[in-house]
C-alpha cells in the first residue's frame, strides 16, 4: 500500500502516456522511471538491439530498487518489477510509437541534423496536444525546432535528465522562445509526477547546471596544466573542503572526456554569448587525452586509471 502510495502520483498530471525516442542510457533511464511512477510508456529505437540492452538496464535497474523496497519479500519485489516492467512497450517504428502519446521525450545521439529531422517526424505522428522535448545536454532547444510550426513551436521545450537518471533528481524544464506556457506548466506537473524536481530555465547554452559546472571542471584542468597540484589532490581539496560529493577529476571522468571536450569546443566556436569564452578555450592536456582515446570511466582511463577496477 505503502509502494502504491509513493509511485502513483502520476495521477496529478494530465500526462499519462510517455513515449521515449532513443533506448540508450538516457532513453532507458526515461522510460524506467515514467513507468515506475505508473505511466505507459513506449521505448522507441531504430536499433532492436538497443532496445534490448534498454530493457536490461531497466531490468536491472529496477531489480536493485525493489531489493531495497521489499528486502524480506522477494516474491513482491519480483512482482513489482515484472509489473513495471510490463509498462514499457519497446517499438523500432516511431509513427506507432508516439501516436498515442501525451509527452515525448527525444534522447537520440547528440546531433542538430538527426534532432530536427526526428521533431519534424515526431510533429506528424503525434497528436495534436502531445509535448515534445528535448533531453539534449549541449543544443540550443530552439535550433532543435527551427523547422516546426509555430503551433508544434509552442508544444516544443527541454526535459534535461541526469546521468543515472534513476538516482538524479533534478530536472532542468528548458523554456525556448516560442515554448508556450501551457506546456511549462504541463511539463512541471510530469516532473513532478515521477518524484522529481524541476528546475525551470532559459534556452541558453548549459542551461543552469552544466553552465556553472563545464567552466569549473576546464579551469580545475588548468589548475592541473599549471602545476598548481596533482589531480588526487584537486579532488580531495574539492571533496573536503568545499563538500562536492566528487572531485572535479572524477566528475570529468564519469562524465566523459570526449563529451566534455565536444561541448567545450561547440560552445567557444559558436555558444550563444559564449563565442571565443577563455572559460572554454581548448586544454593541451584534454586534448592530449582524447586523442589517445583515454575518454575516462567508459574507456577505462582518463585522468585516473579505471582498469584495475575493471578486472574481476
Ligand atoms: P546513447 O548513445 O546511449 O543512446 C542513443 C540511442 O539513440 C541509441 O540507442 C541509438 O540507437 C538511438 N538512436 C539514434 N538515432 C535515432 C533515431 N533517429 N531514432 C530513434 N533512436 C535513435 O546516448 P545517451 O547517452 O543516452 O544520450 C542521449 C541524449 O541524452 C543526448 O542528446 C545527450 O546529449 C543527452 N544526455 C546525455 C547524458 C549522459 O550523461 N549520457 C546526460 C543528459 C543528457
Amino acid at each position: 500500500i505503502v509502494a502504491r502510495a509513493l509511485y502513483s502520483s502520476s495521477a496529478s498530471s494530465p500526462i499519462k502516456r510517455v513515449a521515449v525516442v532513443g533506448g540508450g542510457q538516457m532513453g532507458a533511464g526515461i522510460a524506467q522511471v515514467s513507468a515506475t511512477f505508473e505511466h505507459g510508456v513506449t521505448l522507441i529505437d531504430v536499433n532492436a538491439e538497443a532496445l534490448e540492452r534498454g530493457q536490461k538496464y531497466m531490468a536491472k535497474s529496477l531489480a536493485r530498487v525493489a531489493k531495497k523496497k521489499f528486502p524480506a519479500e522477494p516474491n513482491v519485489a519480483s512482482d513489482w518489477v515484472e509489473a513495471v516492467l510490463g509498462r514499457v512497450r519497446p517499438t523500432t517504428s516511431l509513427s506507432e510509437g508516439v501516436r498515442s502519446a501525451d509527452l515525448v521525450v527525444e534522447a537520440v545521439v547528440e546531433n542538430i541534423g538527426v534532432k530536427q529531422k526526428l521533431f519534424g517526424d515526431i510533429a506528424q505522428a503525434a497528436p495534436g496536444h502531445c509535448l515534445l522535448a528535448s533531453n539534449t545536454s549541449s543544443l540550443p532547444i530552439g535550433r532543435i525546432a527551427e523547422h516546426l510550426d509555430a503551433e508544434a513551436k509552442a508544444r516544443t521545450l527541454g526535459l534535461h535528465f541526469f546521468n543515472p537518471v534513476p538516482q538524479m533528481k533534478l530536472v532542468e524544464v528548458v523554456r525556448a522562445e516560442h515554448t508556450g506556457a501551457q506546456a511549462i506548466e504541463s511539463a512541471v506537473a510530469f516532473v513532478e509526477s515521477i518524484g522529481k524536481a524541476p528546475a525551470v530555465c532559459k534556452d541558453t547554452p548549459g542551461f543552469i547546471v552544466n553552465r556553472l559546472l563545464l567552466p569549473y571542471m576546464m579551469e580545475a584542468i588548468r589548475l592541473l596544466e599549471r602545476g598548481a597540484a596533482e589531480a588526487r589532490d584537486i579532488d580531495t581539496a574539492m571533496k573536503l573542503g568545499a563538500g562536492y560529493p566528487m572531485g572535479p577529476f572524477e566528475l570529468c571522468d564519469y562524465v566523459g572526456l570526449d563529451t566534455l571536450k565536444f561541448i567545450t569546443d561547440g560552445w567557444f566556436k559558436e555558444g550563444d554569448g559564449l563565442r571565443g569564452d577563455k572559460a572554454f578555450a581548448a586544454s593541451p592536456k584534454l586534448d592530449e587525452l582524447v586523442a589517445a582515446g583515454h575518454l575516462g570511466v567508459k574507456s577505462g582511463r582518463g585522468f585516473y586509471d579505471y582498469s584495475a577496477s575493471k578486472k574481476k
